[in-house]
């Protein structure tokens, strides 16, 4: 079956795509992402060969969470310091040499003639696509650079008008969600006649203090600085950007922020993105989880009776709505299926200690919901080992 999928009047032959990010660092590296089964890929940002990029290292720094290594990643790397004649080559190249893969140049500047200059050469050199960064939470702010712009609706609507004049391929911007609405944001792209829109780019963030030396990291040479933040942790935030925009605007939405697997994408999609972007998992697991990826979405759509992912677009949409229109009839009891409990106590202490003191532990050590203090909250779903062990059930 195929998993093609129309964006922004392109057909991409599967919803997946690289992020820009240090894993579309260089033509090579996303030439390597192509052999292995990626069809397109966002090109690590790049600007004209006025803005000099200076890096700073370390630039990457990881939130381990009890056992679980990398749960969030924050980075204050820049865009990229190649020149934009070295990336015009590369997407050249990689047009000639992966016909069938979507180039997407990822773009950022700092005056309308280096925005429109960019453009226009990313445009000639081949590029599919161009994706605007109004949206990195650290990135060269003293320029008027990124999040500078992706949050202020004028400077929005200006900047991506200026882009979408100076070429005929598509253009797409990618927000930030440091921002109190970012439908005021997505409305101001589609204003400027923008094709769409990427959500989102890193949450600013602090990922931590080292208790040893009580210094922020990453430490550059004893100092750091507030970083973009991405990973599982930031997927909540991406979701709820990516419904925002599905329900307020009409545009077209890559969805971006903390995807690993094929079930993360189909929810992007559920909320009404045509497309999905993945960085971390990558920089993590390396580009070989494509495989995965398209095998589990295939799978998954042929399960469903769906004729392509584009039968997947938008369907949870009508279901998210206000929280004072949720029912108030709607009285959930949790119920534990026995066979399957581990007799660790962790439901009876979280409500205990965090719920309603419906859970008690008899001598046998099997918690036992009591149905009268049950409220349904499901906190003990949720801290339950056991996936299925305890379920909300329709009070008898
Ligand atoms: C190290 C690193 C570098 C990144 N560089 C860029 C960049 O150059 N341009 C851009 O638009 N986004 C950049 N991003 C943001 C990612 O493209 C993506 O929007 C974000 O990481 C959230 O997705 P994820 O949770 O899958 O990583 C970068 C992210 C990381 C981790």
């Amino acid at each position: 079956m195929s998993l093609a999928i129309d964006f922004c009047g392109i057909r991409f032959p599967d919803p997946f795509t690289l992020a820009a990010s240090p894993a579309t660092g260089t033509g090579e590296m996303v030439e390597r992402a192509f052999d292995q089964g990626w069809t397109s890929a966002v090109l690590k940002t790049a600007a004209v060969e006025r803005e000099d990029v200076k890096l700073v290292y370390p630039m990457i720094a990881g939130l381990d969470h009890e056992d679980k290594r990398l749960f969030g990643m924050e980075n204050i790397d820049l865009i990229s310091d190649r020149k934009l004649k070295d990336w015009e080559t590369d997407i050249a190249r990689l047009r000639k040499r992966h016909p069938g893969c979507i180039v997407i140049s990822s773009m950022m500047a700092s005056s309308k003639e280096d925005w429109q200059e960019a453009a226009r050469r990313l445009e000639g050199a081949g590029a599919h696509l161009i994706e605007c960064s109004f949206s990195c939470p650290h990135g060269m702010p003293e320029r008027g650079m990124g999040a500078a712009i992706g949050q202020d609706p004028d400077l929005t609507e200006r900047t991506a008008t200026w882009v979408r004049e100076a070429v005929k391929i598509p253009v797409v911007i990618k927000l930030t969600p440091n921002v109190t609405d970012i439908v005021l944001i997505a409305r101001a792209v589609k204003r400027a006649g923008c094709a769409g829109v990427c959500a989102i780019n890193t949450v600013k963030g602090l990922i931590g203090v080292d208790v040893e030396t009580l210094r922020p990291i990453p430490s550059v040479a004893g100092y750091s600085t507030y970083g973009g933040y991405s990973g599982a942790a930031v997927k909540p935030v991406a979701l709820k950007c990516v419904a925002e925009i599905a329900k307020g605007v009409e545009t077209e939405i890559s969805g971006v922020g903390g995807v690993y697997t094929w079930r993360d994408a189909v929810e992007f999609l559920a909320v009404g993105a045509r497309n999905v972007q993945l960085c971390t998992a990558v920089m993590m697991w390396g580009y070989r989880i494509i495989e995965d990826l398209k095998e589990g979405l295939e799978f998954y759509i042929e399960g469903k009776g769906f004729a392509s992912p584009a039968d997947i677009v938008g369907r949870a949409l009508p279901y998210i709505t206000t929280h004072e229109s949720l029912s108030r009839d709607h009285k959930p009891v949790a119920e534990i299926d026995p066979s399957k409990c581990l007799k660790d106590d962790l439901c009876h202490i979280a409500c205990r200690d965090g719920g309603h003191q419906a859970i008690e532990v008899g001598e046998d050590r099997v918690p036992r919901v009591d149905a009268e203090k049950c409220v349904g909250c499901g906190l003990c779903t949720c801290v339950c080992p056991v996936k299925g062990c305890i379920a909300l059930k329709e009070r008898k």
